[in-house]
């Protein structure tokens, strides 16, 4: 089975479909998304429809509950609020009830699935290094968490008793007795200095993950951006991914 995931999409529509182009071209059947389908971007309501279509696991995002008021838009940045005041305009009640349901966490053996981080799932925090990760490995008991949040794809991997190991490759193996955290990447708003929209493949007959980019229509984007009164900034991010 391939299973596509992804994360913090944040209302990019031709993100989101260039991503679900190339995964069912590449034979994907099943999906899951780690968080942040709303923010930032100009298009929340048909990005909702889209993911609640996928029928695949998704867990909240600081942005989805942002919307609702479950996180305090005080704690975003200006440019992040404006967005979520906008955002929250734009959506029909049942799509602020698809928000409202979304979990924190959620497991599909072999993956957990987070948005933040897994000890503290409703705190938001970021994981940037491999201490980092490393720490977080003791918080979870499935071979391979998947989280997304800082919008930079990484992998680490820490064989039982040993020092956990940042992954350079763009695919690699999953090895037996392993444990393994891995950020998606950013599908809507990438900030690693690839514009490219970002997600992974799971191959668990071969296991295997694998990183992928996919180009989009950023001027479109940053288009509709503007014409809805977005910060000029957020429109201005995606030509760079930063
Ligand atoms: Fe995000």
């Amino acid at each position: 089975m391939r299973i596509g995931v992804f994360a913090d999409v944040h209302a990019n529509l031709e993100a989101l479909e260039a991503v679900l182009g190339i995964l069912r071209q590449q034979g994907v059947t099943h999906f899951a998304c780690c968080g942040d389908i709303v923010g930032y971007g100009p298009d929340p309501g048909r990005c909702c429809d889209i993911i609640c279509q996928l029928r695949c696991p998704v867990v909240a995002g600081n942005h989805d509950y942002g919307v609702l008021g479950r996180t305090r838009v005080a704690d975003f940045n200006p440019d992040a609020a404006a967005a979520l005041r906008w955002t929250r305009e734009q959506l029909t009640e049942d799509r602020l009830l698809l928000l409202d349901g979304l979990p924190l966490t959620t497991v599909r053996k072999p993956l957990l699935l987070v948005h933040g981080s897994p000890s503290a799932p409703e705190q938001w925090e970021y994981i940037f290094t491999v201490r980092e990760a490393e720490e977080e490995m003791r918080h979870f008991s499935e071979d391979i968490c998947i989280v997304g949040h800082t919008h930079y794809p990484f992998a680490v991997a820490k064989p039982a008793g040993q020092p956990a190991q940042l992954i350079r490759a763009q695919s690699f193996q999953l090895a037996p007795g392993v444990k393994y955290l891995v950020n998606a990447g950013s599908v809507g708003q990438p900030r690693d200095g690839d514009p490219r929209a970002c997600g992974l493949v799971l191959d668990t007959t071969n296991r295997t993950i694998t990183f992928f980019r996919v180009p989009y229509d950023v001027a479109r984007v940053q288009r509709k951006i503007i014409a809805a009164g977005l910060p000029e900034s957020l429109a201005a991010r995606l030509a760079v991914g930063r």
